[in-house]
């Protein structure tokens, strides 16, 4: 079943890239101001706003006829070259004399029997993404496709002779939002190149410099080679095959038995401790060592939409029941690798819905998510979001329903207001109303005895020492 939710437009994101992460230090009352090198950022975008749609599976095996993983097949010659992996992502694959003209976005393939356009983004069933990602054309040339009118197309010569395969993707749509990086681009990236064993070379579109740098050590666990800027690039480069465009399995997830080599989340998460040297594999409920037996909480932080108002006193709070706690709001500025191994230090993480929670990624293995749900029904997508795909990354979810006493809405509405009876109708109305009216109006002051209460049972799934 496929069930749509509404969606809206892109907002105007905040989010930029670089770097600087405040911590504070809340039991020693010390703030600590971790501060890492800035990215040149000529295009500031996201990391606010998930634009999330999906309910179901994404993946129908019945629907896209397809067996056994995707990735070596490409030979087969029963196999159209471009085909649907899923209703998110599109996917060629050719072998023989492949030249990349990426100035003029076209790939020029012989043996090819048609023409075909594709965009290399996961998220196909998305307009406002794909609006936002470059089309590549195939060429047919040299007739070897069986087409006559192909000899007619005179091919670019190469300038870059390379022997082995291309992958395309793109970093345009929506990423540039940490949670679209992983459930639209890096993941669906792992799933479709990891069996290469780093003998492929990138050709990234779309390509923004501060996100590619963001990403840069991820890549390098995948690819030995520099990644191709194909949008900004006067080379020919010639392959003896390629892929263009990732296969999806479901939102920040990968299904094992569809990936070459049997691939998981857990690699993925292995890869990235690698890529960012992220020591912890496994939380403890007494913490890292030399920590005094505190397992460590680190609060994500918002500034604008969806704050919690009364975060000092949490933090003291979670200081008195014995956590040593960090606050830390990614933004702008954030740096990656920093970032990743203050979350890496973790062992409970705990934000308000939205884009931060993705940094659970670096969580080490059963550390403990706490979503913490705004008032307004809004299961669906906190599920789908960071609940479901907890699971794949092998950590435990909680979750923690805000109540209309402890909701800034109850400030901006009378008792018997709609909005607040009636949530699931105001959904009927759409994304934008959902958005407008839960997401972007609603600020939470948690009850202190709750958020204890949910620290100590957050405590107990910790795994002992
Ligand atoms: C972050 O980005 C937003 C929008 O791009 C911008 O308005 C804001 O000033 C930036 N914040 C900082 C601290 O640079
Ligand atoms: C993949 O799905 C899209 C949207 O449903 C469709 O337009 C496209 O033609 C499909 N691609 C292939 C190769 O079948
Ligand atoms: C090709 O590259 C030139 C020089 O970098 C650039 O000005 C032009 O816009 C590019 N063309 C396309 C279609 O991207
Ligand atoms: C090549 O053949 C196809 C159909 O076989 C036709 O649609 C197309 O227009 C032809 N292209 C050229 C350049 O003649
Ligand atoms: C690439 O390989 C082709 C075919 O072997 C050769 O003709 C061409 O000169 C090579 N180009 C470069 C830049 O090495
Ligand atoms: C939060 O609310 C949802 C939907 O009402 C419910 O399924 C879930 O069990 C609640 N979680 C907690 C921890 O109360
Ligand atoms: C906080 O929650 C506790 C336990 O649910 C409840 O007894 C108490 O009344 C709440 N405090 C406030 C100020 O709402």
């Amino acid at each position: 079943m496929t069930m749509k939710q509404p969606r809206g437009r892109q907002e105007p994101r905040r989010m930029g890239n670089a770097a600087m992460v405040v911590t504070m230090l809340v039991s020693l009352c010390v703030l600590t101001y971790i501060k890492a090198r800035y990215y040149s950022n000529p295009f500031p975008k996201p990391e606010e706003e998930l634009e999330v749609v999906e309910v179901d599976e994404d993946y129908d095996s019945t629907r896209y006829k397809l067996s056994g993983p995707i990735g070596e097949e490409d030979l087969d010659p029963s196999r159209p070259t471009c085909y649907n992996t899923s209703k998110r992502s599109e996917r060629c694959a050719a072998v023989g004399d492949i030249r990349v003209d990426g100035n003029h976005s076209k790939i020029y393939i012989n043996p090819l029997s048609r023409e075909w356009k594709t965009k290399p983004y996961a998220r196909l069933h998305d307009p406002v993404a794909m609006d936002d990602v470059r089309e590549f054309t195939l060429v047919p040339f040299g007739g070897g496709g069986g087409s006559p009118n192909h000899t007619t197309v005179v091919p670019p010569l190469c300038t870059r002779n390379h022997s082995v395969p291309g992958f395309l993707f793109s970093s345009g749509g929506f990423a540039g939002n940490l949670y679209h990086d992983y459930a639209d681009v890096l993941v669906p990236l792992f799933a479709s190149t990891h069996h290469f064993g780093g003998e492929v070379h990138f050709l990234l579109a779309d390509i923004k410099d501060w996100w590619a740098d963001k990403f840069k050590p991820l890549f390098r666990q995948l690819s030995r080679y520099d990644v191709i800027d194909v949008n900004n690039d006067q080379e020919v480069h010639c392959f003896p095959r390629i892929v263009i465009g990732s296969t999806f399995h479901r939102a920040m997830g990968i299904d094992a038995s569809r990936t070459p080599g049997g691939e998981t989340v857990a690699d993925f998460k292995r890869l990235l401790r690698c890529a960012f040297r992220l020591e912890r594999a496994v939380a403890s409920r007494s913490g890292a060592p030399r920590r005094k037996d505190r397992p460590r909480l680190l609060i994500i932080s918002r500034k604008s939409s969806r704050r919690f108002v009364n975060e000092r006193a949490m933090a003291r709070a979670a200081a008195a029941a014995r956590f040593d706690v960090r606050i830390a709001e990614p933004d702008n500025h954030t740096d990656m690798p920093n970032f990743a191994r203050l979350v890496n230090s973790a062992d409970v993480m705990m934000g308000v819905h939205g884009a931060g929670l993705t940094n659970m990624v670096f969580l080490p293995s059963r550390a403990v998510l706490v979503q913490v749900v705004p008032f307004g029904g809004l299961e669906w997508l906190t599920r789908v979001t960071f609940k479901d795909p907890a699971r794949d990354m092998d950590v435990t979810y909680m979750e923690y329903n805000v109540s209309l006493e402890e909701s800034s809405l109850r400030d901006l509405y009378p008792e018997d207001h709609f909005y607040l009876k009636h949530p699931y109708d105001v959904h009927k109305k759409g994304w934008d109303a959902i958005k407008r009216v839960y997401l972007d109006k609603q600020n939470v002051r948690l009850n202190l005895t709750r958020f204890t209460r949910t620290l100590e049972q957050a405590r107990d799934l910790l795994p002992s020492p």
